[in-house]
């Protein structure tokens, strides 16, 4: 029988709940192992981590994503039916669609968006005493997703829909209050963007042809019918929702800058391409996605364990990127690591692994990247700020984390040299 390590209990979801992102890796320590077995969710996984387990994870022969993913998420994080969830060619297709919208002219026109909405808010907060700029960087990034997205938004309706956008992500790993708010979000989310749909199709709505808005609405599937409207409302808000998510890696970008001070001017001046080297190093070192799920799709075996037909294994993204073979004294936060640094598609995977067209990694990688990237320039070539004494701990079981004070600036004033 196999050697692979099993984590003794009926069920260990408790344990999960407990540790957050460390749940996997602190195993992988204990039992010195990069595979281990265990019971989640009332059903056995099998968890991997390090570059060779995301290498085998996407392999489409042999992983699925169809019922992979538990209802609760579903209901929150992701919606049904969308994109997430799909396999084959049929999810080739669908991945096309998303990825024609990331284009370099679309990405120019992102980045143009995100400089002048920062620059909108931040004459806001000159006239405030203080802000939490994870709250303010979810409001600017509803309305630069919004305008991106060819979706018209209301100065009265950004609070609303921000704060749903938001409680959708937030209510992952949840149980309780923090679960109920983003099934509640998503349901008002849904019936909205439903609705831009059905506008646009009518014609009553006409977003620019290049826009993700119009691209859902006109998509044709493998057989060439249009989506159902409710799933491209859910896949619209694939678009939406995680360009607001990016405001928690905004707010650790904030702490980044804040606990080492020296690296301010750096990331200003941007000298050596400095700037993108800290955004990477943020994306690597601050927990955001703990883990991904797959389910086998055929038998196999992988490191003498066999793997059955209909197992859910769980890929272990914080863990990867903080793994020892992979990169040096991975707890200490040093951007100068990403130069030269020669990446694998399987050992950097923040927003997950693999090719972009062929399987499941993020389509709004590269979003997030020149989204972060605008916006650490702006908050350290065109503001000035104090920051208050305030709790900036992660509480490393919530999933997913953030700096327990939500980053709060004060005394926010506008650099009149640099702009
Ligand atoms: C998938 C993380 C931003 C759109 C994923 C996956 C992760 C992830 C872990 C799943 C990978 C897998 O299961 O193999 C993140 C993080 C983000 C982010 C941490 C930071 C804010 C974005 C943005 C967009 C986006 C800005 C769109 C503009 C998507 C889509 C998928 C996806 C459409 C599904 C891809 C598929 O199933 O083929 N993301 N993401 N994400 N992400 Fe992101």
């Amino acid at each position: 029988s196999s050697q692979v390590p099993r984590e003794q209990g009926l069920d260990n979801s408790l344990n999960l709940l407990k540790e957050g992102y460390l749940y996997i890796p602190n195993r992988c320590r204990r039992f010195q192992s990069d595979i281990f077995e265990t019971r989640l969710m009332g059903q056995k996984a099998i968890c991997i981590s390090g570059e060779e387990a995301a290498r085998v994870f996407y392999d489409t022969d042999l992983f699925q994503r169809q019922g992979a993913t538990p209802k609760r998420v579903q209901k929150t994080l992701f919606g049904q039916n969308g994109i997430q969830s799909m396999d084959g060619e049929a999810h080739k297709h669908r991945k096309k669609l998303f990825m024609s919208l990331m284009t370099k002219q679309r990405l120019k026109v992102l980045t143009d968006i995100t400089v002048e909405q920062w620059q909108a808010s931040a004459l806001e907060w000159e006239k405030k005493e203080d802000v939490i700029l994870i709250d303010e960087a979810r409001k600017i990034m509803c309305r630069v997703a919004c305008k991106w997205a060819g979706v018209p938004l209301k100065e009265s309706e950004v609070e609303q829909r921000a704060s749903d956008l938001g409680d959708m992500i937030d209510a992952f790993g949840a149980i309780g209050p923090r679960h109920q708010r983003g099934r509640r979000a998503r349901l008002r989310s849904e019936a909205w963007t439903r609705q831009i749909i059905r506008e646009i199709r009518s014609g009553k709505l006409k977003p620019s042809a290049e826009t993700a808005a119009h691209a859902m609405a006109f998509h044709l599937d493998l057989n060439g019918k249009r989506l159902d409207t409710q799933i491209a409302a859910v896949e619209l808000l694939n678009i939406l929702r995680p360009i607001v998510a990016i405001a928690r890696f905004i707010a650790f970008g904030a702490v980044a800058i804040h606990q080492h001070p020296e690296m301010r001017s750096k990331v200003a001046s941007n000298q050596g391409n400095y700037r993108q080297m800290f955004v990477q190093e943020i994306r690597r070192f601050y927990p955001f996605g703990p883990f991904t799920g797959a389910k086998v799709k055929k038998d196999f075996t992988w490191r003498q364990h066999p793997f059955n037909k209909g197992t859910l294994v769980l890929l272990d993204i914080y863990g990867t990127n903080h793994h020892p073979n992979i990169w040096e004294r991975p707890e200490e936060f040093r951007p100068e690591r990403f130069q030269g640094w020669e990446g694998s598609p399987f050992n950097f995977i923040p927003q997950g692994g693999g090719e972009y067209d062929m399987g499941h990694r993020c389509a709004g990688e590269w979003v997030t990247i020149d989204i972060m990237n605008s916006s650490l320039a702006f908050m350290t070539k065109y503001i000035d700020y104090e920051v208050p004494a305030q709790d900036l701990s992660i509480n490393m079981a919530r999933m997913p984390a953030m700096p327990k004070s939500g980053f709060v600036l004060s005394n926010v004033r506008l650099n009149t040299t640099n702009s």
